[in-house]
């Protein structure tokens, strides 16, 4: 299903955000709509496993579910771009990725994702109005040689928007672009990369952030956290992917005039691998030794019993004996 979110669907949790049950009827009253209408919404969202009971000709939500609003990230974007908010989506990279590449940016978000990508191959688990699944396509007047070292920014970027949210997040990254808190992952991006004919670049920007599950936490995924569990609360998701957006709009225009290099101080002070003894894997090969920061690149020091080297792609992780 790729149509965007309704203001019915909207309307209709704001009404049930309060717990109460609330009847068909009444429902549809407030809305000017149809009872069936209600009870097609009602439908869609139980299919994506929000917890509706029905009971005595009326609806009621179990915990609370706060929807992505256009009007409040808007707030936080100070510049020309295009904002499409779906209810559900195989993957914001993929629809950004078929759309023709003209400025202004482009800013993909979903409430849902039925085909979530991870890096390297991997699936990216993506359940309805809990989290973050936000693309943004950005032309750059670069060549995709040009473009080492986007995907470390774009991880700095987030964290920097992490840390206006709020105070008690101290997030970390761990190299490339895993966004850690609490020596947890807690978000990843993923950079899709298209080369242009006329010498420019275009780069869909993916970044997903587990937001409001506590309750649901991959119970099959070991050491994973959300920015919920940090702060004993659910957040407001609009403001938080608007801080998102807004730090990364910022720091894109850095990034499109000098690289990489501006970002380099902010890496040394986010990296969760400085100097502890890791494991990369690296295509087929696998090292383990003490992780020494980032070359001018983006690239991984790593200190081996043969000295120093350095990779440019892989996955890390904490050595275990
Ligand atoms: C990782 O493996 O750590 C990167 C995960 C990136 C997930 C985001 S969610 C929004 C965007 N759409 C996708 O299909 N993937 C990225």
């Amino acid at each position: 299903m790729t149509h965007e979110l309704s203001s019915t669907t909207l309307a209709l949790l704001n009404i049930l955000n309060d717990g109460q049950r609330h009847a068909g009827t009444e429902i549809a009253k407030v809305l000017g709509v149809s009872r069936m209408a209600i009870w097609k919404v009602v439908q869609r969202l139980k299919a994506y496993n929000i917890e509706i009971k029905s009971e005595h000709l009326g609806y009621r939500l179990e915990s609370p579910l706060f929807l992505l609003e256009k009007s409040k990230i808007q707030k936080y974007i100070f510049k020309d771009v295009t904002l499409d908010i779906f209810e559900s989506l195989p993957s914001t990279n993929d629809y950004l990725k078929n759309l023709p590449s003209a400025p202004p940016p482009h800013i993909c978000l979903a409430e849902h994702q039925t085909n979530g990508r991870g890096r390297l191959g991997r699936s990216w688990t993506s359940p309805f109005g809990r989290n973050i699944y936000c693309s943004i396509s950005y032309v750059f007047k670069k060549d995709i040689s040009e473009m080492a070292g986007l995907s470390l920014v774009v991880g700095i970027l987030t964290a920097k928007a992490l840390e206006i949210v709020d105070q008690q997040f101290k997030p970390s990254l761990k190299w490339p672009n895993d966004i850690y808190l609490e020596g947890k992952k807690a978000g990843g991006i993923l950079i899709d990369l298209i080369a242009e004919a006329n010498g420019t670049c275009k780069a869909i920007l993916g970044i997903g952030l587990n937001v409001n599950m506590k309750d649901i936490l991959m119970r099959d995924v070991k050491n994973w956290i959300c920015l919920e569990e940090m702060i004993g609360q659910k957040l407001d998701r609009n403001q938080v992917t608007g801080e998102i957006i807004n730090s990364l709009f910022k720091g894109m225009e850095i990034f499109a005039n000098r690289g990489l290099a501006p970002f380099l101080s902010d890496w040394k002070r986010l990296d969760f691998l400085e100097n502890k003894k890791i494991t990369l894997t690296s295509g087929q090969e696998i090292h383990s030794g003490i992780a020494k920061g980032i070359s001018p690149q983006g690239h991984l020091f790593l200190e081996l019993p043969q000295g120093l080297k350095q990779f440019s792609y892989g996955d890390t992780s904490l050595f275990k004996d």
